[in-house]
């Protein structure tokens, strides 16, 4: 088919990119946060609380996303100053059904102002790619309208690695990613040239798209931010299921590929299913 001819030269041309190392792939195929679509980014609210599954009205309402699936708070503008969350970096395997020799692949990231802020957004995250067998994985920082650059420090499968996102004004902040096995971590400044709202926060799990290529989802098994949590700037501390809350479940096509869920200080993304090219 004709659709599918394309998007296989457009992975085999991104096969190419991630043939050079990860310290070059800032120029490549750098992932990108689910408001650059052409579409802007805002999930559109689903099966909200009914009267017949009888949540309490402290349930998280659940939204859907094309590409994000996690959990993101929202309140008031200048609520809130940092998020953080730490994760696996997960082992990969093909999207469901899709060959073993391919290309897949997705991001993890927390954010700030990447639900609702129209004006700015910041996040850190990993990026993991399944290519041939083999899994390619990186860290990242980006501050929108900016393409994500690629930070430092190296990232493994298998690695436990702890974001952390702070704004330090509403138009700076800084991302620190750490390997919490080894230690090691790398600190990026951050600057916007609009502000941010500060007015969400966010643990996000990416189908992310390069140009209008959607990379095809690598089944990741499951991602869990633990530790994970938000600061105010009234000095506080919120976890991800409180007041607030927005679960947000991954759709494409009629298909559920991805589900949230939340505890007290944790958010986990199970993968459900993909579609291989
Ligand atoms: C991945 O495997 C495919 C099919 O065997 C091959 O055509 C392609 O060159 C491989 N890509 C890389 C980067 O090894
Ligand atoms: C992270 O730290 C662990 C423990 O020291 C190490 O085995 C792993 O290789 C580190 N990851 C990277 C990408 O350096």
């Amino acid at each position: 088919m004709f659709f599918s001819a394309f998007l296989l030269s457009r992975a085999l041309l991104a096969s190419t990119v991630f043939a050079v190392p990860t310290s070059r792939l800032d120029g490549g195929i750098a992932r990108r946060v689910g408001r650059q679509l052409a579409t802007p980014f805002r999930p559109t609210e689903t099966a909200t609380s009914t009267a017949t599954s009888s949540p309490s009205s402290t349930d998280p309402a659940v939204l859907s996303s094309n590409v994000w699936a996690g959990a993101g708070l929202e309140s008031p503008a200048n609520t809130y100053q940092s998020i953080t969350g730490t994760l696996v970096v997960p082992h990969l395997q093909p999207a469901t059904g899709g060959a073993i020799e391919g290309i897949y692949g997705g991001s993890a990231w927390v954010g700030l102002d990447g639900m609702t802020c129209q004006t700015s957004l910041m996040a850190t995250g990993i990026q993991f790619i399944y290519l041939n067998q083999t899994i390619l994985a990186n860290s990242w920082t980006e501050v929108y309208p900016n393409p994500a650059v690629t930070m430092s420090m190296p990232v493994n499968a298998g690695d436990v690695v702890k974001l952390t996102l702070t704004a330090t004004s509403s138009t700076t902040g800084t991302a620190v990613v750490q390997n919490l096995s080894s230690g090691q971590s790398s600190t990026v400044g951050l600057t916007s040239t609009a502000p941010l709202c500060l007015a969400d926060a966010e643990w996000i799990v990416e189908d992310f798209e390069e140009g209008t290529f959607l990379m095809p989802f690598a089944d990741f098994g499951s991602i869990t931010f633990s530790d994970a949590s938000a600061t105010t700037q009234d000095g506080g501390t919120v976890g991800p299921c409180g007041s607030g809350s927005h679960l947000i479940d991954m759709v494409q096509s009629g298909l559920q590929f991805a589900s949230a869920s939340c505890a007290a200080s944790s958010v986990t993304v199970d993968y459900l299913t993909s579609i291989p090219f």
